[in-house]
């Protein structure tokens, strides 16, 4: 393997963007084949050379695992390994050297269009997920790439957006998930978001890349950039931003050229980030392209079904195999089963649930409902389907999101299903009392005819064997063993982020602070609909001796909590031991409780065991913004047991020797900074007026500039050379169209394949804001 200082000045340029879409540059001189990058996350999407360059369509079929929603809900580690290390297999099989994935943003607010493609609303479980998924991938020689890097809550205008947050909620909430997962998991790449933070690029912003990923978390691998978030080539590398993706465009050999030239650059970085690349060949190397197929369709299952959650059962689950069952729903026979966008999967095979009632030799009588292609119904087929379920002892009706309603690319408007989903449901429930309802769906959605039915399996998107899992778990051939990793608000309004979610298109203020998900609901904010870490399951379990390994902590210690778990039910299951932290010190201001620990145990009929869950030191200590550091309080704490975060609990007391006695928080406020003064005194400085929209600049998208004629004339020219021609699935449409009307001219130039120079560029902005007079 060559180092960097063999290459001359070009080559070492060239490794700094990929060759196209998917692939960094070769050295053939070297003997060096370029790496293959492909999404991800939880699906290897490996495009056709004959693929369109959007990067959509027509991938090599792979096996479509449970999304990251799915996952986590299954609040099982080893299983997010076992899936991590599959997935890498066929990464292996597929010749592709890094997945892109895990992605591990924090869903702040459920209408956020990606939150199927990440963890949780907690950053605790987040990080623990997406070490778990670097772990397996690694594990078999195939590279992980944590994404997206950092604070990318929202889809909307996420290319523009500045996300505005305090120094302690970016540490403890938005950091701390990618900072356990790169200290724990050693990722061998990093993704930079498009979105800013706190005014700078996240590709270009020295202190996320530099100072934090890689001087205090000991990062050693590749930064990358999300496809298109490069803007000022010579500041993304000055800030630690290595590999420009995707590339196949003269733009970043140019601007590097240039910027050595004018001395804005030094041969030294350029150097430091061709041997960063380098590394990463390097790690790759060696990996063979397999020969034999895998099959995880089997993996993909159980995976699904450990993941889905009961949130309410009158006992009319496990279905009785004799009973005359109604199946309900389009979605029965037209499934969905993965997210939208980049993350989409061509699923080796698909398991419909009506398929898999028939594969377990168990008769239904069915019905449509609804259309599945426009989730739209007509009379007849509401009559049809209350007719079935009230001739039948129990009717099963499948319900949930559309790719039209939730997708990469732009957040969702409501939290409800669409209309004719719930319009059939009640209709059903009204005709038979002992309706199930399944949902598939990537985040939460409302339920108004929550207390009509009997019980409702969340399943999520569940990958391409879901329609098997969910047969298998109302048929009790598996337990539903899932726990809620986000919270299921009752209404929009009672989310601690809505009033400033998703924000202006330039900037987003992150002023409810620390209390996102479960944090502000547990703190005296409204109930939800169902609590994070709520799930039920088919047996019952008993929780008895709790204890905890030493009555005090220091600093740098780790406690252990220890609690016995015996299944007293008639059924083998799981149990999720949540422990949760209480700070009684009033040093600072904090949510009521924050997840400090989580355990799952399995467990046969009448078997017992001493469960023992971990509380890191990091559980108690805070991020004290006046010495830049994490500290810990002093006195009073309590950890609670629970089996969701409104669960009252079995509560355990214990004193913490810290560093920080008396109040370390300067003042703080209320726990939402709704006021200008408070979010200020929250931010420590005046608050940001947002960039203006105009005049127009490099930044402008292209549906701003399209208000002025030449900016419409323009963004037709575009649209006609690089969409027109694309065939579109309906899952891709809403995403391609939006993404392209938020994306900026200088994203426009990076995907344009060096057809758009910033001269062409900058003439059309001269023209709208001409057209503006
Ligand atoms: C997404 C990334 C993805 C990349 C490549 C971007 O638009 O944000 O998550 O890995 O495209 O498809």
């Amino acid at each position: 393997m060559p180092r960097a200082t063999d290459l001359t000045s070009d080559k070492q340029i060239g490794l700094l963007s990929g060759v196209d879409f998917w692939h960094t540059r070769p050295l053939p001189v070297h003997d060096l084949p370029p790496a293959t990058l492909s999404d991800g996350p939880l699906g290897i999407r490996l495009q056709r050379e004959s693929a369109d360059h959007l990067g959509v369509g027509n991938s090599h079929p792979a096996t479509c695992f449970p999304s990251a929603v799915t996952l986590a809900s299954s609040w099982d580690l080893d299983l997010a390994r076992e899936v991590a290390v599959a997935l890498g297999a066929e990464a292996s099989q597929l010749g592709v050297d890094v997945v892109l994935g895990p992605g591990l943003n924090i869903k702040r607010n459920p209408l956020g269009g990606r939150n199927f493609e990440y963890f949780s609303e907690d950053p605790f479980i987040s990080g623990r997920f997406a070490a778990a998924v670097v772990d397996g991938l690694q594990s078999v020689g195939v590279g992980a790439c944590l994404k997206h890097y950092a604070v990318n809550n929202q889809e909307y205008y996420r290319f523009v957006v500045d996300a505005v947050v305090d120094e302690r909620t970016l540490r403890e909430i938005y950091l701390s998930g990618f900072e356990y997962a790169v200290k724990r998991g050693k990722p061998w790449t990093v993704m930079a978001s498009y979105n800013s933070v706190d005014g700078e690029l996240a590709s270009q912003n020295h202190r996320l890349l530099t100072q934090i990923l890689r001087d205090e978390w000991g990062f050693d691998g590749v930064v990358m950039s999300d496809w298109g978030a490069v803007y000022e080539r010579d500041v993304g590398i000055t800030a630690g931003m290595d590999l420009e993706m995707p590339g196949g465009h003269s733009l970043s050999d140019n601007d590097i050229q240039d910027a050595l030239a004018s001395g804005q650059l030094t041969d030294r970085q350029v150097e430091t980030s061709a041997q960063r690349v380098l590394d990463l060949l390097a790690r790759v190397q060696g990996n063979e392209v397999g020969s034999v197929e895998p099959d995880h369709d089997e993996l993909c299952r159980r995976a699904a079904a450990a993941g889905a959650v009961l949130l309410r059962n009158d006992d009319t689950l496990p279905l009785d195999r004799r009973a005359s069952i109604a199946l309900i729903g389009g979605l029965a026979e037209v499934p969905r089963f993965q997210g939208a966008g980049s993350s989409l999967v061509n699923p080796t095979r698909v398991t419909t649930v009506r398929d898999a009632f028939a594969d377990a030799g168990v008769e239904v009588t069915y019905a449509e409902g609804y259309d599945p292609a426009t989730s739209t119904s007509s009379a007849a087929q509401l009559d049809e389907a209350a007719r079935i379920a009230a001739s039948a002892d129990v009717a099963v009706v499948m319900v949930g999101l559309p790719p039209a309603y939730e997708s990469e690319g732009f957040d969702r408007d409501t939290l409800s299903l669409p209309a004719a989903h719930d319009e059939l449901v009640s209709a059903v429930a009204q005709a038979n009392p002992r309706t199930v309802v399944v949902l598939s769906n990537g985040a939460p959605v409302t339920m108004p005819w929550r207390d009509e039915v009997a019980a409702i399996v969340e399943g999520y998107l569940g990958g391409q064997a879901s329609g098997a899992a969910v047969v298998d778990v109302l048929l009790g051939d598996a337990e539903p063993g899932g726990r809620l990793a986000e919270t299921f608000p009752e209404r929009l309004e009672d989310v601690a982020s809505t009033p400033w979610f998703p924000g202006r298109p330039r900037q987003v203020e992150y002023r409810e602070g620390l209390f996102v998900g479960y944090r502000h609901h547990v703190s005296g904010g409204p109930a939800p609909a169902f609590p994070f870490g709520h799930g039920l399951g088919y047996t019952t379990f008993d929780w008895s001796d709790p204890q905890l390994s030493s009555p005090s902590i220091r600093r740098g210690q780790v406690l252990t909590v220890s609690i016995t778990v015996t299944n007293t039910g008639t059924r083998a299951g799981s149990e999720v031991v949540q422990i949760y932290r209480r700070d009684l010190t009033g040093v600072v201001l904090r949510p009521e409780r924050e997840l400090a620990g989580f355990a799952k145990v399995h467990l046969e009929v009448g078997g017992s065991r001493r469960v023992d869950v971990e509380v890191p030191a990091r559980s108690f200590e805070f991020w004290d913004v006046r010495t830049d550091e994490w500290r810990c309080p002093t006195g009073r704490f309590e950890l609670v047991a629970a089996r969701s975060s409104a669960d009252p609990g079995l509560t355990l007391s214990l004193q913490v020797d810290g560093d920080a006695t008396d109040s370390a928080d300067p003042p703080s406020g209320p726990a939402l900074a709704a006021s200008d003064v408070d979010f200020a005194a929250r931010l420590g400085r005046s608050i940001p007026a947002p960039r203006p929209t105009r005049p127009f600049d490099r930044d402008s998208t292209f549906a701003e500039i399209a208000t002025t004629p030449a900016g419409r004339a323009f963004r037709a020219i575009c649209w006609r050379a690089t969409i027109a021609g694309t065939e579109l699935s309906d899952a891709d449409r809403p995403m391609v169209e939006r993404n392209f009307a938020e994306l900026p001219l200088r994203a426009a130039a990076r995907f344009g394949d060096g057809k758009l120079s910033w001269r062409t560029i900058d003439l059309v902005l001269r023209l709208c804001n001409l057209g503006r007079r």
